[in-house]
């Protein structure tokens, strides 16, 4: 198979480019051009000079792909039913429905989606002045939204955005997990939580992380922002992926970190520092939908794609076109 991939890959040249995100599998890794965290591979479509991207994944990555690229690119994903969980617990019409009702009071609330959420709620920021974050900005983009109205109604992941409040100097009192049968919120709040988080993340616990303290007091600890700020206030550093990784190579010969992450990162990085580091994951914790991968799958999708034949993603045009416009804020912004 591999030798079939690279073979299409040197036949398309600079027509084609494979984008891959951290958590995919090493197999998956080997067959990309360029791997990075949501925010990097975000940031390189509208650059890329290649006509076919094709984006190995969960789908709001390829989706956000689709609508950040220029009318000359067709972006594809080798498993398009490959879905993020924590995404899909905001559902468009639901969202829709609490920013009406919250705007109905009188009160200019500002939307402020992370990238894992659906097309549809990215449009919904756009329309109402909004803007999109990934974990590698959430601060700078909070900070933004922030300035821009009564209230920012961070979406879908409560964990995030209660560890980029608290970054920001906001106190327990300025934020509320929404209760969305009945979304009422007082004066005070000036950061509402959409009760959505990852069942990857959600698997780490105090408990893992205070065992290490007992047992290797001198192991180091870094984890993602979308774990429980429990987790969050007792690691000695937090960040996206990509934070992660050069949070692993900054760390001195002979240290030993465990990270809290999705594993197939934290494997990589256990490989790629094998004699010089311990590198080791809080607890074992998979993205099974990032996982959904296979090199079969790249396989069948650049034979598709050389062939003409492949289904390219698109987004609707209204819902690309407010969708984009909440992604190039936060490009703009950052
Ligand atoms: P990054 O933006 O850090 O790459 O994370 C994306 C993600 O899905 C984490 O679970
Ligand atoms: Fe979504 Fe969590 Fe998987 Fe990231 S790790 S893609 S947030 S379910």
């Amino acid at each position: 198979m591999k030798d079939e991939i690279m073979a299409i890959k040197k036949c398309m040249g600079k027509d084609l480019c494979i984008l891959g995100h951290h958590y995919q599998n090493d197999q998956v890794i080997a067959c990309t051009d360029i791997q990075g965290d949501s925010l990097e591979l975000a940031r390189k479509i509208p650059d890329l000079e290649a006509k076919n991207i094709v984006f190995c994944g969960v789908s709001f990555m390829a989706e956000s792909a689709a609508i950040l690229a220029t009318g000359s690119q067709r972006v594809f994903a080798p498993v398009p039913d490959a879905r993020c969980v924590m995404a899909g617990m905001a559902p468009g019409y639901l969202v829709r429905r609490v920013v009406e009702h919250i705007s109905s009071s009188g009160k200019k609330i500002i939307p402020l989606a992370y990238v894992n959420s659906s097309a549809e709620v990215k449009a919904i920021c756009g329309q109402f002045a909004g803007a999109v974050c990934t974990s590698a900005n959430a601060d700078k983009m909070l900070s933004w939204a922030l300035d821009q109205g009564d209230l920012v109604l961070f979406l879908p992941d409560k964990n995030l955005g209660r560890n980029t409040g608290k970054n920001l100097g906001l106190k327990d009192q300025d934020m509320a997990i929404l209760n969305l049968k009945e979304p009422e919120l007082s004066s005070k709040i000036s950061l509402a939580l959409w009760p959505g988080l990852c069942a990857v993340h959600f698997r780490f616990k105090q408990d893992h992380v205070l065992k290490i303290r007992r047992e290797n007091p001198l192991a180091k600890i870094v984890v993602h922002p979308e774990c429980d700020p429990t987790i969050v206030a007792l690691a000695d550093a937090s960040g996206s992926t990509s934070f992660i990784i050069d949070y692993v190579q900054g760390l001195k010969p002979g240290s030993t970190v465990y990270i809290g992450t999705e594993t197939n990162l934290v494997h990589r990085l256990a490989a790629k520092y094998l004699h010089e580091k311990t590198v080791l994951p809080l607890v074992e914790s998979y993205c099974s939908n990032m996982n959904k991968t296979m090199e079969v799958d790249i396989l069948n999708i650049l034979r598709a794609v050389h062939a003409g034949t492949a289904t390219e993603i698109t987004v609707p045009g209204e819902t690309s076109k407010l969708a984009r416009k909440a992604l190039e804020t936060m490009l703009k912004v950052c």
